[in-house]
């Protein structure tokens, strides 16, 4: 038995988030559906955002009266406010993340305020998932880079983080925005977040493939004891600072890393194609992934797998 990796899958929200095609909720749901059935156990599936800031999203609470739960599965929603809050806790969620960033230029962009007030504004809302007993993930994205200030500071980032596990953050996600970051910069993250407190089981990596590193990424990650990878299934995204770019991490490409590299993760690759077509189609663009184009592999018998036709 290899060891455990989980799959945090983010298409649904983050992928779809950032795609211009309007998709409806039935495909939505059926998709969410697909990966269940690929035996994707976390799946990140909206946001209680501002519909106007967000409007791809903006069927949020229709989805998750929609959704057919399953007790094995969590299904974590985007809250930014106390609104969010309210719909989350109308829509019966048991798993909430929250949001900001290591650059106040970043999440003056993103949600108008700086990131010391995206923290005020947590407070209260992390404290009160507590006491419902959800459980509760924050992003510090812009965790390598921003696209309005260049380089960041990983000592910045961490102290970031670890004012959210104060809060009460059980697990932080450093999102690598803008797809900038490189292997070393993930040990040197990874180190100095475990120094200042947050254990490498309560870290979770968000990488984008915008300059072709996310999956160097992960093994960096891999190699320092991070267990918890996100990645969306289609690779679904884009980049909205680098029109055309690539997005985030494809599941189907991480899943192909994991299983070769002897790692279990309970996700079935050849269903997960089948879920990455399913929202390739919907969106109207052919499947651009790695190993969406080229297949999996078979090591046994040295064939191609999971192709069509
Ligand atoms: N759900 C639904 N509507 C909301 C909301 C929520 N959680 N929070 C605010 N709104 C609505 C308000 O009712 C108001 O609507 P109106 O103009 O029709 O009256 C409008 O949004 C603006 O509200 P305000 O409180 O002034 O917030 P804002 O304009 O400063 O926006 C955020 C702040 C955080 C709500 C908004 O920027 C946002 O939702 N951003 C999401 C960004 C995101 O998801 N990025 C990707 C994730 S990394
Ligand atoms: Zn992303």
């Amino acid at each position: 038995m290899g060891e455990t990796v989980r799959i945090y899958e983010v298409g649904p929200r983050d992928g779809l988030q950032n795609e211009s095609v309007a998709i409806p909720t039935d495909t939505k749901l059926r998709f969410i559906e697909l990966l269940v059935d690929a035996g994707l156990r976390e799946i990140e599936a909206t946001s209680f955002v501002s519909p106007r800031a967000i409007p791809q999203l903006s069927d949020a609470d229709e989805l998750m009266e929609q959704l057919r739960r399953a007790p094995d599965v969590r299904f974590p929603v985007l809250v930014p406010n106390e609104r969010g809050l309210a719909r989350a806790e109308a829509a019966n969620v048991d798993a909430i993340a929250v949001f900001t960033a290591a650059t106040d230029a970043f999440t003056q962009h993103n949600v108008g305020m700086t990131v010391d007030e995206s923290l005020d504004i947590f407070a209260p809302i992390l404290k009160r998932a507590g006491e419902l007993g959800w459980w509760r993930r924050a992003y510090v994205s812009t965790a390598f880079g921003c696209p309005y200030t260049g380089r960041v500071e990983p000592t910045r980032v961490v102290d970031v983080a670890r004012r959210l596990v104060d809060l009460g953050a059980e697990e932080i996600c450093f999102g690598d925005t803008i797809g900038v970051g490189v292997p070393v910069q993930v040990t040197e993250l990874v180190y100095i977040a475990a120094e200042a407190g947050i254990p490498t089981e309560r870290q979770a990596f968000h990488f984008h493939d915008t300059r072709g590193t996310a999956l160097a990424n992960v093994t960096a990650g891999l190699a320092t004891g991070i267990r918890t990878f996100d990645s969306a299934t289609g690779g679904t995204g884009g980049c909205p600072y680098a029109p055309g770019a690539a997005g985030n991490l494809a599941t189907e490409d991480l899943v192909y890393l994991l299983d070769a590299s002897g790692y279990e993760h309970g996700v079935d690759l050849e269903k997960v194609l089948v879920a990455a077509r399913y929202i390739a189609d919907a969106l109207g663009k052919p499947l651009s992934t790695k190993v969406g184009q080229a297949g999996g592999w078979d090591q046994s018998t040295g064939r191609p797998t999971g192709r069509e036709g």
